[in-house]
């Protein structure tokens, strides 16, 4: 185990609830309870809701994080970033509570089809759109009370004519680019957009951004360069609103980014941004599960193989079970590398390897995981399956390891055993 690994583990169960520790069973899965749910399927081979895998969403937790968010920032409003499907927990999930979160006071997507997906599923709070929309779909987002983002020059002349056309102004966060080079206006040539902006009629100024490039140096010049953009706006008597800036990174370690609103995402389900540092100061709660159930039960012969591409090979008689989980689903394939999947109280080894649609792990000697018993892929349960210890694992970025579950993946409702 390389040393971040047991660091993070040894933290993990000093943590109790973010993830389960000493008993590397949390809480939300008391072990008696499990086990005798898993034994209830055995003898009476139901399968509840068939095999297909599914996501569980956890609001308790999503509303958990956004208060460690509130506190690690002395209050501030949150803008929640619930972009890519709600970092793939499900827009219609995780949207509706977040906003009825009162730390909450609007949610940010990047995608147009995702503003309207946010207001059909009943969030009633400002959301904004971090990006660009066609005048024909800024109208119908604007009538839905979504907050636009300009940034290019001409928005201003383009903006008021929708204002004028719907008779009624436009609300608008301004977005400006400190060295991300991505999107905003540049924040050398901001000033007369912003004065453009700030006093057309038209417009209703709620707030003015930026984002972070995530290197800490970096980030700091990037604040002094949106401060005092800022300020000489303000001194002008330009009113911006809210300005924000910090994400989770800066959420957590960047106190004179926080503002006047922070806009994270990431801690807002729970995992922290990389190399373990946020879990130091928040505790956080992964507020997924990928589960699914265990498809079927074999024991190998030795020399039996594993897979494509046979990089397992048994040595002994060994049972193995197949989870009918695979890359197509979004779990990686390089789980094989080192990830464990939970079936009531223990983990078990990926091998051989990921395939589209199934994964197979290892069982052992004994037969201790039965055909129906629900595999958990990933969530709070336990340190091994963490979406931070899946990401330290794979290599691949938690972001990769969220945002890629496939979003045709089913939701169901949050299950207080593994049964
Ligand atoms: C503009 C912007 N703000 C905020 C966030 C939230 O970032 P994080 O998930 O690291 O908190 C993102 C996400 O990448 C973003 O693109």
């Amino acid at each position: 185990m390389n040393p971040s690994r047991r660091t993070f583990l040894k933290r993990a169960a000093s943590l109790g609830t973010a993830v389960a520790g000493a008993s590397l069973v949390s809480p939300l899965v008391g072990s008696l309870e499990a086990a005798s749910m898993v034994r209830v399927l055995r003898s009476d081979g139901a399968v509840d809701g068939g095999y297909d895998p599914w996501i569980e969403v956890n609001p308790d937790h999503l509303r958990f994080n956004a208060g460690e968010a509130a506190r690690a920032t002395s209050g501030r409003p949150i803008m929640a970033v619930v972009k890519n499907n709600g970092y793939g927990l499900g827009l219609e999930e995780v949207g509706p509570t977040l906003d009825q979160a009162p730390e909450v006071a609007g949610l940010a997507v990047v995608k147009v089809e995702e503003a309207h997906r946010l207001r059909d599923a009943g969030v009633r709070k400002p959301v904004l759109l971090m990006s660009r929309a066609t005048v024909d779909e800024a109208r119908e987002l604007v009538r839905r009370e979504v907050r636009l983002a300009p940034f290019s020059d001409g928005d201003g002349e383009r903006l008021a004519r929708l204002a004028n056309q719907l008779q009624r102004p436009v609300p608008v966060h301004l977005y400006l680019d400190t060295g991300m080079s991505r999107l905003g206006m540049p924040h050398h040539r901001a000033l007369p957009w912003i004065e453009e902006m700030a006093t057309r009629p038209e417009l209703e100024v709620e707030g003015c951004f930026m984002g972070f490039t995530e290197d800490l140096e970096y980030d700091r010049e990037q604040l002094r360069r949106f401060l005092e953009v800022g300020r000489e706006a303000r001194s002008r008597g330009l009113s911006l609103g809210h300005l924000h800036a910090a994400s989770s990174r800066h959420v957590t370690f960047m106190p004179e980014s926080h503002l006047e609103m922070v806009r994270p995402g990431l801690i807002l389900f729970g995992a922290q941004v990389a190399g373990g540092r946020e879990a130091d100061v928040l505790e956080l709660r992964p507020a997924l599960r990928l589960r699914a159930r265990v498809l079927r039960v074999e024991r190998l012969r030795p020399g039996d193989s594993v897979s494509y591409g046979r990089n397992y090979i048994a040595g002994d008689q060994v049972w193995v079970a197949t989870i009918p989980v695979g890359h197509s689903d979004g779990y990686p394939r390089e789980a094989v590398d080192g990830c464990r999947i939970l079936v009531g109280e223990r983990t078990y080894p990926v091998i051989g390897a990921v395939s589209a649609s199934h994964c197979v792990v290892e069982v052992g000697a004994d037969r201790t995981v039965e055909q129906g018993d629900v595999a958990t892929l990933m969530g709070p349960d336990h340190p091994d399956i963490h979406p931070n210890e899946i990401s330290e694992i794979t290599g691949r970025s938690v972001y990769d390891v969220l945002m890629h579950l496939s979003p045709g993946l089913p939701k169901r409702e949050w299950a207080a055993s593994v049964g």
